[in-house]
């Protein structure tokens, strides 16, 4: 495990946004996982400025993202896939078909799940999967206890998770409580992990993400295990590290 530390929040995304961009250039196709939240919109932000400079193009790249909100449909100002198309895919050069995210309003949730591994499968690898951090060491949303060899899967998102979230919605109640997400062995099949963390509030996570035991109990903590990951984390998120 890699332990890249920087001063801010700034830093690690311009950190992040050089090798997404390295990355890419460097490559014919490049397949991105990509996450949603507070921490890589900096990122995102980035790669639009990039794209707009001409320094980088996104046609060659194919992107999965981790999850989304079960009831949540494209138009909703809260789902997933309305965040992606306004915070990056609206104003990049990507085709529209290769930005992939699950289908939250799917008829049948469990065939969208299997779709959705089996799509990524056909896709060959993920090349780098970028990463947030929940404060209960969820990543995607694998909560706390949920197997290591999970596959892209219906979740009930804890109490932790929907605080958290709640202050993207006006009420808390409107925050859904299931979710689609990538499972913990579909994202340690990526060839390559750089997880995002920022801020005081995750430095407890961070800790037990890089001094912690390995455990179901925190999700996160797998990645100790996976080849080529790096950990981006600034000086506040870095605060309680030995
Ligand atoms: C969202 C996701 C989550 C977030 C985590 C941190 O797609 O994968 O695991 O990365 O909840 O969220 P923020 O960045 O808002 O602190």
């Amino acid at each position: 495990m890699k332990i890249v530390k920087v001063k801010d929040y700034q830093e690690m995304s311009e950190w992040a946004s050089k090798q997404v961009i390295d990355k890419i250039k460097a490559s014919d196709q490049f397949v991105l996982g990509l996450a949603t939240g507070s921490t890589p919109e900096g990122l995102y932000q980035n790669l639009i400025d990039a794209y707009k400079e001409q320094e980088v193009s996104f046609k060659n790249v194919i992107t999965f993202n981790l999850d989304e909100y079960i009831g949540l449909g494209a138009d909703n100002p809260n789902s997933y896939r309305y965040f992606m198309d306004e915070k990056l895919f609206n104003h990049i050069d990507i085709d529209p078909k290769h930005a992939h995210l699950p289908n939250g309003v799917a008829t049948d949730i469990e065939q969208e799940c299997k779709d959705y591994e089996a799509l990524i499968k056909e896709t060959g690898e993920i090349d780098l999967q970028i990463l947030g951090l929940g404060v209960n060491g969820h990543i995607g949303f694998n909560e706390p206890g949920t197997s290591f060899s999970s596959r892209t899967q219906m979740t009930d998102l804890v109490e932790a998770t929907i605080e958290a979230n709640s202050r993207f919605f006006d009420h808390k109640e409107d925050v859904p409580t299931q979710a689609i997400t990538m499972g913990i062995k579909s994202i340690m099949e990526s060839n390559e992990i750089i997880l995002l963390a920022s801020g005081e509030n995750k430095a407890e996570a961070v800790k037990q993400l890089v001094e912690g035991e390995v455990t179901e109990d925190f999700p996160a903590s797998v990645l100790q295990k996976h080849p080529q990951v790096t950990i981006v984390i600034d000086e506040a998120a870095a605060s309680l590290l030995k």
